[in-house]
């Protein structure tokens, strides 16, 4: 669509330390669209406020979550990378989108349902229509392909239904986009109770591994997870935690279930949990060495902040001024 490019666009909130969870099941695939893809890669700090934030720890976090993406090999030379509150056009689309969202679809959102239950005394309404601003975000750029977690289904088929209703009334506007959603690592599971997902807001710190913890305390959480009461590396019933090391040990060594059985037959859970930690903690180093030095260069982070805003801006302005003369508002100034 762009440059003749199809177009990926993702986003990441910049609240609470990213888990591996975050890492494996979308941050780490981001790069692998550079090539083929016109990619857009957002910090979403209006999503962020629809729970009450600290402003020092928000600004600080937006730096932080940028330096993420780049330490995760995410070139601002190959990809737009750019914070959503320097692009007014997101929150603009957003409300128009919020007109063509039902009140009954966003009552149905899990996500919703969930936050609204951690929050009981602050459910306003963009915590409501957060997932409009959502199809903002991705409607903008007229993308293909979103890369997520599988826990953001339901917001993408939500903005598919919106983008195929604007279009229906006011013809082809938006893209319709499709989700990409990894199948083995999308869902990693927490290190306490394996059947719920790693949340980076689990208030139980040795539920969740964070992509910036350091060597020792990642060891530590691996050797406390819960397993069950076999002892036997292999997948079954009732062995949900294993089967999560499983798939975190493949995920960052790339090996498939049958290695991963045939390498650790014989052995105990310690060793296994052992080699968890260590593949983990071995994978992440580089993004943690990295992540240090661009978190400590604000100046540079800004610079790309700058060069992703303009970018973002100028393909944003061509989908709303469409959207604004389809709707009937008076545009001025064009020639
Ligand atoms: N809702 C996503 C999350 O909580 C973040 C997000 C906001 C997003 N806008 C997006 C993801 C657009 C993909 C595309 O993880």
């Amino acid at each position: 669509m762009f440059k003749d490019k199809k177009v990926v666009f993702s986003g990441v909130q910049p609240s609470g330390d990213l888990t591996i969870g975050n890492y494996l099941g979308a941050i780490k695939n981001f790069k692998t669209f550079s090539e083929e893809y016109y990619c857009l890669y957002c910090v979403v700090n209006e999503h962020a406020i629809t729970v009450r934030q600290n402003p020092a720890e928000l600004r600080k976090r937006t730096y932080e979550t940028l330096a993420l993406y780049m330490a995760c090999g995410l070139d601002p030379e190959k990809n737009t990378l750019f914070v959503q509150s320097h692009v007014p056009a997101h929150a603009e689309l957003g409300w128009i989108l919020d007109c063509y969202t039902m009140f009954g679809e966003l009552s149905r959102m899990t996500q919703f349902k969930d936050k609204s239950a951690k929050n009981a005394d602050n459910i306003n309404a963009g915590l409501f229509t957060y997932p409009s601003l959502m199809a903002a975000d991705i409607l903008l750029y007229q993308t293909e392909m979103v890369p997520v977690g599988v826990d953001q289904k339901q917001h993408l088929e939500l903005t598919r239904n919106i983008a195929e209703r604007f279009n229906q009334v006011y013809g082809e506007t938006f893209v319709v986009p499709e989700g990409y959603i990894p199948q083995t690592t999308a869902k990693i599971m927490s290190l306490s109770e394996p059947t719920k997902k790693m949340s980076k807001s689990d208030e139980n710190e040795n539920a969740v591994v964070r992509i910036l913890d350091p060597k020792d305390v990642i060891i530590r959480k691996f050797k406390r997870a819960v397993t069950d009461s076999g002892s036997e590396i292999r997948r079954g019933e009732g062995k949900d935690g294993i089967m999560n090391l499983m798939s975190i040990y493949g995920a960052f060594t790339g090996k498939t279930e049958e290695e991963i059985e045939r390498e650790f037959e014989g052995k105990g859970y310690g060793d296994f949990k052992m080699a968890v930690g260590e593949a983990c903690a071995d994978a992440l180093a580089p993004v943690q060495a990295e992540f240090a030095r661009l978190a400590a260069d604000k100046a540079y982070l800004e610079t790309v902040m700058e060069k992703g805003a303009e970018d973002a801006s100028r393909l944003a302005a061509r989908t709303m001024s469409k959207v604004r003369r389809k709707l009937g508002f008076v545009e001025l100034g064009r020639k």
